[in-house]
């Protein structure tokens, strides 16, 4: 029984939820973005593919302080201040290299 459920739960983490190379996280960011960055839910959501990574890094810190604010920035506080700097590093690369 314990073996069928790990089972179960590698097939929920197989690369169909996790694209080839995509940080971890990813698929978290992916529920607002969309796949890849590349087709957010809403179109007052940002695309994040093919942006530059320093400047999704930016961004990510700069919501994680507070220091960015005003249209739905009250969303991404909370998603920002659960990444650690190397998560910020990874995810934006991904992202970054999005098409
Ligand atoms: C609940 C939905 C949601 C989730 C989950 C989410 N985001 Fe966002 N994200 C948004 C929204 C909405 C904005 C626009 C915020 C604003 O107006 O400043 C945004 C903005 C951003 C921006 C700024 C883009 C720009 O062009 O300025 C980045 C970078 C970003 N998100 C990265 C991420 C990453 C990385 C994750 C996963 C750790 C993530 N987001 C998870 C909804 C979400």
């Amino acid at each position: 029984m314990k073996l069928r459920l790990i089972s179960f739960a590698l097939v929920l983490c197989s690369p169909v939820v996790f694209a080839a190379g995509a940080p971890p996280k990813a698929a978290l960011c992916n529920a607002c973005h969309g796949a890849n960055g590349a087709a957010p839910i809403a179109p007052n959501y940002p695309k994040l593919n093919g942006q530059n990574k320093e400047y999704l890094v930016a961004s990510l810190k700069a919501y994680k302080v507070g220091d960015r604010k005003g249209g739905l920035a009250a969303v991404m506080v909370g998603q920002a201040k659960g990444l650690k700097d190397e998560e910020m590093e990874a995810l934006a690369a991904y992202y970054a290299a999005q098409e």
